[in-house]
């Protein structure tokens, strides 16, 4: 027995020792996502309360619901798997402090992200590690507060686990995942010290250079920076062919040199010289030259890597060069080096329409690693604002969940198809959410949580620029 027995609220029946229903009169015990203690004759069990209802008039409402049973409750207090036989009849009660975190412990989570209201009870949010051997989706409207949660989750990751990490950072929000903050935990500052955040970026100022090489791009993604078709770009197209037939590869060093041997040959190979030229792509800031592509710095296992993708000129730069570290990662997977790829605003590299031949193979690439990454021990985090937005082949690999603030009703809906084991009425309270909560459901919790997240531990990168309001001492 726990050492605190709570106060019953509710009086419970089950048929099937899996699923329960309660009635509680003139009180409204429990909200959806509520961790509870039922005690029938000679056996104590732990459940979620999964939906809500009352019925009956004003003056004498009552209140009832269903759950779901977690686990049976040992001698100790503490969660134990197994069978648990139906039962005529059960008191139900919130659960203590104690059994959450018992909860907790029994499936080995231990990385604190905030703060999870249970029921009555308040206990650390945290989170299995090992829960992240899946793809994980992360979801919710601009400004619910998704950038920095996934900065919460990857701080825990790096101080916990020794996973690697490769970051793609579309908004520079990144940057700084490396710096602690004066009031970070002991823990963090000692686990994110030096070196154990490599940054990358466009502009070399202080950071390490994001590059990329043309030369070992595979054929097909060469084709598509050249934009070339098939069909429409006959001769030019037929020239790269056979240029890769007999080299293997387009080009042994910068595209410059290239087109500029095409400029000597036939009509075809000016042609061809001729788009690159065109399309200023000797001019690119991205090619390696004489510096490591970011694949090249992958390669020597940093334990974390951000890619910020901003601040190239042309649009398909921070495309090019996602590829060309996704080719890397999947060209290297039966290394098995687990790791996690992380992708915020993700709808930008596996839209669910990608609109260039570029974006169609980064999407495919990621793809085939939703598929088949698993084995691999490549794992996905995806941060989007609407799962439309990313392509359905990815989000249906998704097994994790964590769902921030979303209004629309047809967004969550097809959370609900895809994430079947989401209590509704937990997704349903998704548009009332306020910035900074959080649910998550799947591998990596004992059961759906609902959140609100914790400090961050590093600095936050580039934040939106405030809107200049003029201050009181204007008006005198
Ligand atoms: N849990 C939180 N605690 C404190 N500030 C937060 C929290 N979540 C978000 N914010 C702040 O709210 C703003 C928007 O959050 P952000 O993570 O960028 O949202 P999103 O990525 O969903 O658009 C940022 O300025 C961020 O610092
Ligand atoms: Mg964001």
């Amino acid at each position: 027995m726990t050492a605190i027995q709570e106060a019953p609220a509710a009086e419970a029946v089950s048929l099937d020792g899996r699923t329960f229903t309660y009635v509680a009169e003139h009180t409204v015990p429990f909200r959806p996502g509520d961790v509870v203690v039922l005690r029938a004759a000679g056996a104590a069990l732990l459940g979620q309360v999964t939906s809500t209802a009352a019925s009956g008039s004003e003056r004498s409402a009552t209140a009832h619901g269903e759950g779901v049973v977690l686990a049976a409750l040992g001698d100790d207090g503490r969660p134990v798997r197994g069978d648990v036989p139906p039962f005529p009849v059960a008191t139900v009660a919130a659960a203590p402090v104690e059994v959450l975190e018992d909860l907790q412990r029994s499936v080995g989570a231990t990385l604190p992200v905030g703060v999870w209201r249970g029921g009555a009870a308040e206990a650390v949010a945290r989170l299995r590690a090992g829960g992240f051997n899946r793809h994980t989706f992360l979801c919710g409207q601009s400004g619910s507060g998704k950038t920095y949660a996934l900065g919460v989750l990857l701080e825990q990751l790096l101080v916990a686990t020794d996973l690697r990490m490769v970051v793609l950072d579309p908004n520079a929000d990144f940057v700084r995942l490396g710096e602690t903050r004066p009031d970070a935990s002991q823990e963090a500052t000692a686990r994110l010290g030096d070196g154990t955040v490599r940054v990358l970026r466009a502009e070399g100022t202080g950071s390490e250079p994001l590059r990329m090489r043309f030369a070992t791009m595979p054929a097909r993604a060469q084709a598509a920076v050249l934009r070339l078709d098939p069909v429409a770009d006959r001769g030019e197209y037929n020239r790269f062919l056979h240029m890769v037939a007999t080299v293997g590869t387009v080009g042994n060093g910068t595209v410059g040199e290239l087109a500029a041997a095409l400029r000597e040959g036939d009509a075809d190979g000016r042609a061809l010289g001729q788009r690159i030229e065109n399309l200023g792509m000797q001019d690119w800031q991205v090619w390696a030259r004489d510096q490591p592509s970011a694949a090249e710095v992958i390669a020597g296992h940093p334990r974390a890597t951000v890619l910020d993708l901003s601040g190239f000129s042309d649009p398909l730069e921070p495309l090019a060069v996602s590829l060309d570290v996704l080719e890397h990662l999947w060209t290297h997977r039966t290394e098995r080096v687990p790791t996690l790829v992380v992708i915020d605003e993700a709808h930008n590299l596996c839209a669910a329409e990608p609109t260039s031949a570029v974006q169609e193979l980064v999407t495919a690439r990621i793809i085939q690693i939703a598929a088949e990454g698993r084995k691999y021990g490549l794992w996905l985090l995806l941060s989007t604002q609407r799962p439309s937005k990313i392509h359905p082949q990815v989000l249906s690999q998704c097994d994790n969940l964590a769902l921030m603030r979303m209004n629309s009703r047809a967004d969550l809906a097809e959370l609900a198809t895809v994430f079947g084991f989401v209590p509704p009425a937990m997704l349903a309270a998704s548009p009332h959410y306020h910035q900074g909560e959080m649910l998550l459901a799947g591998a990596f919790v004992p059961a759906p949580t609902l959140v609100r997240v914790g400090p961050r531990q590093t600095f936050e990168g580039g934040s939106d620029v405030p809107v200049p309001v003029r201050g009181p001492a204007h008006h005198g």
